[in-house]
């Protein structure tokens, strides 16, 4: 199955192997993606969809070093090019949009930016910058109700840029600690407004944006990430949790939303997802459902046959094996991911993984 051709919303994908997002921060200092970056993305064209790394909604939400950005024309232009790249190859791509909250460092926001949350509690871990390299993360300005309202069309703007930069779609980063996460988790959101304190209070956010990018570009264009129990970034399991996530994934399946894509973290040391909360959330969204997160070929399709995944994402393998697919079908080994060059600019590491033929 996993090589099976699938139907996403308007789209027929070549198989249901997806490239997960991952930041590789290749981009320039201020946000705009570069050549390379369509080189790397239609080297992996061959997955049926990529997924591509975080990308800030915001000058507010480019709180990394060299992440992309969707919320200016030079950034429109240039993805441009990486869109073009893919659909060359017969590939698909849709725009992770990650607002990065307060998982951010001033000195990686363009000039009058600001490190934004839910609530004004700093992320616990350090922020990497270029200009003094690991950094305490800035810390964040409470939104204020009004303040929400224009974050939410930031999402909606950067949605319609994601449109006119070529991608067939967006993923809404819920996940990882990011921004949307930040107002989902009852250990940061400490809010008493409408934005906190119940968990249609902490979910509201989440559903704000996902209403609005889906008005901006249509239901079969808008995917949502979520990593419930996952601690990164000073998240965790907090009360009621499962319920929150379940009555989450209802109402995104309720707007109709192209998939819902969980993250598994088990394999980067969070700890295990409950057994029967990846079947209630699926169940619950009603829709196309992605898995996430420690997966290879025998795992990702006996969770395609079993019917408890539509999609299967790959990480890693997929960053660090550009020929994935036709490595996978041919059971022939992959190429093992350079931890050192994750996060570092230019080719080594990015562009120069060695596809099957001349390994
Ligand atoms: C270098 C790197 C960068 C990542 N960046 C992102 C990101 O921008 N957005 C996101 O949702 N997940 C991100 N992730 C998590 C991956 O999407 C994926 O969930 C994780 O690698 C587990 O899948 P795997 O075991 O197949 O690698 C990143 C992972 C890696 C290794």
């Amino acid at each position: 199955m996993l090589f099976d051709s699938f139907t996403l919303g308007k789209l027929a994908l070549r198989n249901r192997l997806v490239m997960a997002p991952m930041t590789r921060n290749r981009a320039t200092a201020d946000h705009v993606p570069t050549a390379i970056m369509a080189t790397y993305y239609a080297q992996r064209a061959s997955l049926g969809l990529i997924v591509t790394e975080g990308t800030a909604p915001s000058a507010d939400g480019a709180g990394y070093a060299r992440i992309p950005g969707l919320y200016n024309d030079a950034q429109v232009s240039a993805w441009k090019v990486v869109t073009d790249a893919v659909h060359a190859a017969g590939g698909h791509i849709f725009a992770q949009i990650m607002h990065t909250g307060r998982a951010s460092h001033v000195d990686n926001l363009p000039p009058g930016a600001r490190v934004v949350s839910s609530s004004a509690t700093p992320l616990p871990d350090p922020v990497y910058t270029d200009s003094q390299a690991l950094q305490p993360a800035s810390p964040p300005h409470a939104l204020t109700e009004a303040e929400i309202a224009a974050v939410v069309a930031e999402y909606a703007d950067s949605a319609r840029h994601a449109i006119a930069a070529g991608f067939d779609g967006i993923e809404l980063h819920g996940a990882n600690g990011y921004l949307i996460d930040q107002f989902l988790n009852g250990n940061h959101n400490t809010r008493t407004d409408g934005y906190g304190g119940s968990a249609d209070n902490r979910n509201r956010f989440a559903l704000d944006v996902a209403k609005a990018t889906t008005a901006a570009i249509g239901a079969d264009r808008v995917g949502f990430r979520m990593s419930p129990h996952g601690n990164f970034n000073g998240m965790g399991s907090f009360d009621g949790d499962d319920a929150q996530f379940i009555a989450l994934a209802t109402a995104l399946g309720k707007l109709g939303l192209v998939y819902l894509h969980l993250v598994n973290h088990e394999s980067m040391g969070n700890p295990p997802l409950p057994a029967t909360l990846s079947a209630e959330l699926k169940a619950a969204f009603g829709g196309t459902f992605i898995a996430s997160g420690g997966l290879d070929a025998e795992k990702g399709e006996a969770l395609l046959q079993s019917g408890a995944a539509d999609l299967i994402a790959f990480g890693r393998a997929a960053l660090a094996t550009p020929d994935l697919v036709e490595r996978l079908a041919s059971e022939a080994p992959l190429n093992t991911p350079d931890f050192g060059t994750f996060y570092t600019p230019g080719e080594p590491g990015y562009t120069d993984y060695p596809v099957l033929a001349a390994t």
